[in-house]
């Protein structure tokens, strides 16, 4: 049974998954740094994406290891039929993080590209990927952090007087701490700021929608008047000679069993 919040997630990333690769520059962009990392360690027998979506990170994996056997697994139905269709050669899974129906010890090598933020218990889901993992394998992931859209929160909640209630992700303090407790030891956890630039805080809102992580906002109704206002507020203060800016903090995970 999975629970509410999480299927509320499941199904916004579902309900993505048809215009999901046309928005993702920014994902595959950071898939391809992950890969770069993971492609300079021995090349894995069996590996796992985890929360692979439609599978942009799987298929590179493929290609950079022929010879190895590659999973991509997700909770989102849709994700991972668009992810089928694309790519037949691959095994792909229906499930979610904190449960892999895979025995201990199954996979040699771990990655996951911007998944395991939404993950409801972040200690259970590393836990599990440290279970499923033989001795000596790696978990090499990337995740939101905290720091992501913090231009957006603050314009909304200035157009609110602090009525509104956020869903913020996890900062890298966090993310150690749940690796700690999901059993990795002494884990490599880094972070760093991307900012992008949308035309207006309109145009960020739609963004995150299409991708799926429109689900930031948890308490409160906003209304088209606070809207407009936190608009006003996000160009006042966040605007470039482009439009307005947003930050997108990226964690790196590094872990071994
Ligand atoms: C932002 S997308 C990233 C997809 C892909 N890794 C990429 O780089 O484009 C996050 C994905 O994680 C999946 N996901 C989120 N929580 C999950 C969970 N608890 N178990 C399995 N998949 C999950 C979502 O369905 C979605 O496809």
């Amino acid at each position: 049974m999975i629970p509410a919040i999480d299927s509320k997630i499941r199904r916004r990333f579902d309900a993505s998954a048809g215009r999901y690769d046309r928005y993702t520059t920014l994902h595959r962009q950071i898939a391809e740094r992950l890969l770069s990392r993971v492609t300079k360690m021995p090349a894995p027998k069996i590996c796992l994406d985890v929360g692979c979506g439609t599978g942009y990170l799987t298929r590179r994996l493929k290609d950079c290891f022929p010879q190895s056997e590659i999973t991509g697994l997700d909770f989102a139905q849709g994700m991972l039929e668009a992810a089928r269709v694309q790519n037949p050669g691959i095994a792909w899974i229906l499930a979610d993080s904190r449960r892999l129906p895979f025995s201990d010890g199954h996979f040699d090598a771990l990655v996951s590209n911007l998944a395991y933020q939404w993950a409801a218990d972040l200690p259970q889901a590393f836990g599990e990927a440290r279970r499923v993992l033989a001795s000596g394998g790696i978990l090499a992931c990337t995740l939101f952090g905290f720091q992501t859209c913090r231009e957006l929160f603050e314009s909304l909640d200035q157009a609110k007087a602090g009525q509104l209630q956020f869903a913020r992700l996890p900062d890298t303090n966090q993310v150690r701490e749940a690796l700690t407790l999901g059993g990795f030891r002494e884990p490599g956890v880094d972070r760093e700021e991307i900012k992008i630039t949308f035309k207006g805080m309109h145009e960020l809102m739609l963004w995150l929608k299409a991708v799926g992580a429109n689900n930031l906002l948890q308490e409160g109704y906003l209304g088209p008047e606070a809207l407009l206002r936190a608009a006003a507020i996000y160009k006042e203060k966040f605007s470039n000679q482009q439009g307005v800016e947003s930050t997108f903090e990226v964690i790196w995970v590094h872990a071994q069993k």
